[in-house]
C-alpha cells in the first residue's frame, strides 16, 4: 500500500480544496516529498476528518460544473473496461505486497533459526523479544486502515496524472479523456481539434497506462508509438500516470488564433449591456487564458476588442460583456437587434498578460467595476477550477444607474465556496473602505474597470502584486 499520497489525491481524502492543502504546507504543518504527502502526517493534521465527508469538494466540483458543461465522457463512473483495468492494476499491486511480505516473513524466520545457531547464551533476549513480535500481529490504527480504504476506492474511480515538467496534477475521473480532464482542472496543455485530427495534443506516456476511449484519424508514427505517445483528447488514464506534456504557461506561450464563430444567444443584462454567448466549431475552439481578451469582427467589418468572461477550461462556448458605447459600431449592432442567434463573428487573438500566476496559493482579491466584472469571472473561474488558491474576495462596484448583472452568480461562489467572500459595492468610496479593511496579507489582486476608477484605486493599494486591466 502506498504511504505517500499525491496532493490532489490527498485534498480529496480529507475533503478540502488543495489550495488549503497547499496552505497547511506552507505554514510548515505537513512536509512534501515531490508534490506528495505522507499518509501518518496527513492523519495528525488532519485527526477530526470525517473521511466519508466529502460535502466540501462537491461544492467546488458544483461550482466548477457550472462554467464548464458537461459531456457525455464525464459520467461518474469509468467504463466497465477503464474499471476492469484498475482493478486488474491494483490487484496486481496487491499481489506483489503479498510476494514481498512472505519474502520478508521467510528472511526474518531465517534469521531467527540463524540467531538461535550462534546462540551463545547472550542471544537468549533478542530471540525471545523476536518472537514475541512475530506472534504480534501488526494492528493498523481504525483511521489509517479507513483512509488507506478510502484511497483505493479513489484509485477506481479516479486515475491521478502528473504532468512533466511543470509538476501540475490533477483526477481523471468517470470516462473523460485525458485532455478534458486537465482543462478542468485549469490546465493549458497543447491542443486544437479535441477530436484526434490535428495531433497538437500528442504527450508522451513516462510511465502508467492509458487505454484509447475514442478513434482517432490523425496518425502516430511507428517510431513515436514506441517512443510511447499518444493523443490526450483520445485517451483516458488507466492506471496513475506521467505524462510529458507541452503546456502553455506564459500569456505568450500561445499563439495568436483566427476563428470563425457563431452568435449562440445575445440577452441585455441592463439597460448598458449585453451578454453575448458565441460558440467556436467544435474541432476549432480557442485556447486563451482567463482574463485574455480578443477582438471580435462582424461580417460588415465592425469590430471591437472584448476580454473573454469564460473559463479557458471550455474554448468552444466563450463569453462577452459588450457595453453599450456610443459610436461603436459592434455595440450599436447589438444594441439595436441587428446581432443575433446564428449570425457569424470572426474571432481573432488572445492577447494581454492579465493572467493569474502559475501555481500560486495566496490569497486571491478580485475588484471590478461594472463591465470589469467581465475578466474577472473568468479569472475566478479559472481559479477555482485549478482549485490552489487560499481564499478569493470579490468586490465588485457599479456606477450609479448600473446594477451587478450577475449578483446570483457571485452569491452561488459565496454560498458554494467556505474561502470565497463577496461584496456588491454601490458607492466606490465604500470600495475604497472595504479594500483598507479586508486585504489579506500577501495578497494578488486583480482589478478591472475604467482607467480613472483604476487610477484612484493605485492611491490606495500597496500590494506589490497588482495587475489591473482598463475597461475603457
Ligand atoms: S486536440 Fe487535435 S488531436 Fe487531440
Amino acid at each position: 500500500m502506498p504511504q505517500l499520497l499525491p496532493l490532489s489525491r490527498a485534498a480529496r481524502l480529507v475533503g478540502i480544496s488543495r489550495g488549503a492543502l497547499q496552505k497547511r504546507i506552507q505554514d510548515n504543518e505537513l512536509q512534501t516529498f515531490e508534490g506528495a504527502v505522507r499518509v501518518s502526517d496527513l492523519l495528525r493534521v488532519f485527526p477530526d476528518v470525517k473521511l466519508q465527508d466529502d460535502s466540501a469538494v462537491e461544492r467546488a466540483r458544483q461550482i466548477r460544473e457550472q462554467a464548464i458543461p458537461k459531456t457525455e465522457d464525464d459520467a461518474a463512473l469509468p467504463a466497465p473496461e477503464v474499471l476492469a483495468h484498475r482493478l486488474s492494476s491494483v490487484s496486481g499491486e496487491l499481489t506483489s505486497a503479498r510476494h514481498e511480505l512472505a519474502h520478508y516473513s521467510t528472511l526474518v524466520h531465517a534469521l531467527r533459526a540463524q540467531l538461535v545457531k550462534l546462540d551463545d547464551g547472550r542471544l537468549a533476549d533478542t530471540v525471545a523479544w523476536l518472537d514475541t513480535q512475530l506472534g504480534a500481529l501488526p494492528n493498523v490504527p481504525a483511521r489509517k486502515a479507513e483512509l488507506m480504504a478510502k484511497d483505493t476506492f479513489l484509485r477506481l474511480i479516479a486515475a491521478h496524472v502528473q504532468f512533466i515538467p511543470s509538476g501540475h496534477d490533477f483526477l481523471v475521473e468517470g470516462n473523460e479523456t485525458i485532455l478534458n480532464a486537465a482543462l478542468r482542472a485549469g490546465l493549458l496543455p497543447h491542443y486544437g481539434c479535441t477530436s484526434g485530427s490535428c495531433g497538437s495534443c500528442k504527450a508522451r506516456v513516462v510511465s502508467g497506462q492509458v487505454l484509447k476511449v475514442h478513434d482517432h484519424s490523425y496518425e502516430i508514427s511507428r517510431t513515436e508509438q514506441n517512443l510511447g505517445y499518444i493523443l490526450m483528447c483520445a485517451n483516458t488514464a488507466v492506471t496513475e500516470l506521467v505524462l510529458e506534456v507541452n503546456e502553455a504557461r506564459k500569456h505568450n506561450d500561445i499563439a495568436v488564433q483566427k476563428i470563425r464563430a457563431e452568435v449562440r444567444h445575445a440577452v441585455p443584462a441592463d439597460d448598458e449591456l449585453y451578454v453575448l454567448q458565441v460558440a467556436t466549431p467544435p474541432d476549432q475552439r480557442l485556447r486563451f487564458f482567463a482574463g485574455q481578451s480578443v477582438r471580435l469582427q462582424l461580417a460588415d467589418g465592425s469590430a471591437t476588442t472584448l476580454p473573454l468572461a469564460s473559463c479557458p477550461c471550455d474554448g468552444q462556448h466563450l463569453e462577452f460583456h459588450v457595453p453599450r458605447h456610443d459610436g461603436d459600431g459592434f455595440a450599436d449592432a447589438l444594441f439595436q437587434g441587428h446581432l443575433g442567434a446564428g449570425n457569424g463573428i470572426d474571432i481573432e487573438g488572445p492577447w494581454g498578460d492579465f493572467i493569474l500566476p502559475e501555481d500560486t496559493h495566496a490569497p486571491l482579491v478580485f475588484l471590478a467595476h461594472d463591465e470589469g466584472f467581465a475578466p474577472i469571472k473568468a479569472l475566478i473561474e479559472s481559479a477555482v477550477a485549478s482549485d490552489q488558491a487560499e481564499s478569493f474576495l470579490l468586490i465588485w462596484s457599479v456606477s450609479p444607474g448600473r446594477r451587478h448583472y450577475m449578483d446570483n452568480r457571485c452569491r452561488a461562489w459565496a454560498d458554494a465556496l467556505d474561502n470565497f467572500r463577496y461584496q456588491p459595492v454601490n458607492d466606490p468610496a465604500a470600495l475604497q473602505q472595504n479594500l483598507n479593511i479586508a486585504l489579506p496579507d500577501n495578497a494578488i489582486l486583480f482589478a478591472a474597470g475604467p482607467s480613472e476608477w483604476l487610477d484612484a484605486l493605485a492611491g490606495t493599494v500597496a500590494n506589490t502584486q497588482f495587475h489591473q486591466l482598463t475597461t475603457d
